[in-house]
């Protein structure tokens, strides 16, 4: 971003005390110095996460997170830098007159290769050659209105079309990695034709994908999907989101579908809040996705054997992370979208009352079992119990406990023995960052414990430029690089300043996270700074010695082989 000076950003975060703008998401309350509040970025019911007036900057102690006011709203409302620094100057009332905020874009060719394609698959839908493709969606309901706002477009039947106007623009080197073009002895070939082009966004709404509709003839795939690419990883987005969010929120309920049709269909009836899982497996990411939008979540997929399974499988997933799903079914294996077609706005009522997913669980496991039969009877039991002992919300519990002795007539106490206790009453679980300690070795404890010091003192700082030149793990050293950088340009160090002159760099906030995760006394001496550089230059020596003697077997000439073998005396000399 170059609209605006490092120095305005800093202007902007310093503006607002971080207190007051974190405390608008979720409720800090006053321990020591610091303020604590429950952690919003992972699934948490402890306060966890510390707010530091003075440092300006959030820190969970458990998850990691961490960053300035801008970065906490990024990921809170799932917004760019830009956005995010825009939001804060208007809540410290700063004026600034950047124009329209453009959207973050880290990949541009790749964004601007999706903007233009988008055009050109727009503009072939309102021409002659779109007509066929244009009935088809009247037909199914999709007004000119719909296919405006869902931005529907159209690839001819053209085998390069495409390609052409792409290689016009753009280094063949970034088309080839869009996902969009071909190459073969013969030349570019468009990978999509004669298919409408529904495209996909990304959480901040930017097109990065297209799911592509056979609407003229038969083909065993209905849907041809753009193949995952540096823009697009499916397992990190859910279509409609950006849309869907705000009013999510609002409404503080958000409905989950399989298909992006069903989720444009429940827009013609004005039901916005919500999102498609596009029929893939449900992810932990989307799933957390999905519980920040709301706290009612309603699954509504398709009414088919497939679709109660897909239930079973998201509703899992949601529940680990503590969310308790509830449910709708539809009739006669129809989708949304055919239900909807079929009975307008009677969908609401369905949304209306949702059957909870213990219900609808018992009665997916009964499903093929005869209960007067004990052998089906016993299993049914057992895979019960198993279901009741994922979820954490006691009094649903206890009410599907109670529906199972209704209909088996078994002794309560065989049931109850069978139960565990919720989360709450287990065993404190050991902390995941006790953990991730284990796994690191000296040489990686030495790289973070030295950074954490960089990030808060110039002499750590300097200590590390005399004596050491490189740090061993690529991303200490990215970090490490970045220290040196920030110090050497304005002279002195702060890690809020630091996020920020990174624009929240992904790579290096997860090192800062990692860094972080540390939690080191906030004083160091010299002698375990000297510690830690000692460590670090015996494991880059051993490193170089390792690489030296394997060059020296693999070395004819003997002067040469001579010459390594004195490099390694000479490093070992200095060990
Ligand atoms: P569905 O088969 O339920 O699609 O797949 P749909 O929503 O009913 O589509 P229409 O009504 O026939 O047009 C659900 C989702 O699975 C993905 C798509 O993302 C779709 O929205 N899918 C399905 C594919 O990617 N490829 C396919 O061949 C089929
Ligand atoms: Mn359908």
């Amino acid at each position: 971003m170059n609209l605006l000076s490092q120095e305005q950003i800093q202007e902007i975060r310093d503006s607002v005390d971080i207190v007051d703008v974190i405390s608008s998401y979720v409720s800090l309350t006053p321990k020591g110095r610091n303020y604590f509040g429950i952690c919003p970025f992972h699934d948490d019911n402890n306060p966890s996460m510390s707010v530091n007036r003075d440092k300006k900057i959030y820190k969970c102690f458990s998850c990691g997170a961490t960053g300035t006011v801008f970065k906490f709203i990024m990921d809170y409302e799932n917004i760019s830098f830009i956005e995010a620094v825009k939001k804060v100057a208007d809540m410290g009332g700063i004026n600034i007159n950047v124009g329209k905020i453009p959207k973050t874009k880290n990949n541009n060719k790749l964004h601007e290769i999706y903007d233009l394609s988008l055009k050109f698959y727009i503009n072939n839908i309102n021409t002659t050659g779109g007509k066929e493709a244009k009935q088809y969606l009247y037909n199914r309901g999709i007004t000119d209105e719909i296919i405006k706002e869902f931005q529907i477009g159209l690839a001819l039947n053209g085998k390069d079309t495409l390609s052409k106007i792409l290689l016009k623009k753009f280094d063949e080197k970034d088309i080839m990695k869009s996902g969009l073009v071909n190459k073969n002895a013969y030349g570019y070939l468009d990978l999509f034709y004669d298919r409408i082009m529904f495209p996909l966004y990304d959480l901040n709404g930017n097109i990065v994908a297209y799911s592509g509709r056979i609407y003229n003839k038969e083909d065993n795939s209905k849907y041809f999907n753009t193949r995952e690419t540096e823009i697009f990883k499916k397992g990190q987005l859910l279509y409609n989101y950006h849309r869907a969010k705000d009013i999510a929120r609002q409404k503080n309920q958000i409905i989950v579908m399989e298909g992006f049709m069903d989720v444009i269909r429940a827009h013609t009836i004005n039901v916005k809040n919500v999102i498609a899982t596009m029929g893939t497996a449900v992810t932990k990411e989307q799933a957390i996705l999905i519980k920040r939008m709301a706290k009612e979540v309603i699954l509504c997929f398709d009414g088919d054997e497939a679709g109660a399974k897909a239930t079973m499988a998201c509703a899992d997933e949601l529940i680990k992370i503590g969310v308790t799903p509830k449910v709708i079914r539809l009739e006669d294996g129809m989708d949304p979208d055919e239900y909807i077609t079929k009975y307008g706005k009677d969908f609401e009522r369905k949304i209306q009352n949702p059957m909870s997913i213990m219900d609808f669980k018992l009665q997916y496991l009964k499903k093929g079992k005869n209960l007067s039969n004990t052998v089906d009877e016993a299993k049914y039991v057992n895979e019960a119990i198993k279901e009741i002992n994922k979820i954490d919300d006691e009094i649903l519990k206890e009410l599907t406990i109670k529906k199972i002795i209704d209909e088996t007539g078994l002794d309560e106490s065989i049931i109850r023995n069978k139960i565990t206790p919720t989360e709450i009453q287990k065993a404190p679980k050991p902390k995941p960052k006790e953990k991730t300690k284990n796994k690191l070795n000296k040489y990686e404890v030495a790289q973070r414990n030295l950074i954490y010091y960089m990030l808060r003192s110039p002499e750590v700082i300097n200590m590390y430029n005399t004596k050491i030149t490189y740090m061993p793990t690529e991303e200490y050293r990215m970090l490490a690089r970045e220290i040196k950088i920030f110090y050497n340009d304005k002279g002195y160090i702060k890690e809020a300043d630091l996020i920020d002159s990174v624009e929240c760099d992904e790579e290096v906030l997860n090192a800062i996270k990692k860094v972080e995760e540390a939690n080191l006394n906030e004083n160091y001496s010299i002698e375990e700074i000297d510690d830690y550089i000692k460590v670090i230059r015996d494991y880059n020596v051993k490193t170089e010695i390792n690489r030296l003697t394997n060059k020296m077997k693999d070395e004819l000439d003997p002067l040469k082989k001579a010459e390594i073998a004195q490099k390694i005396i000479d490093l070992k000399k200095g060990e």
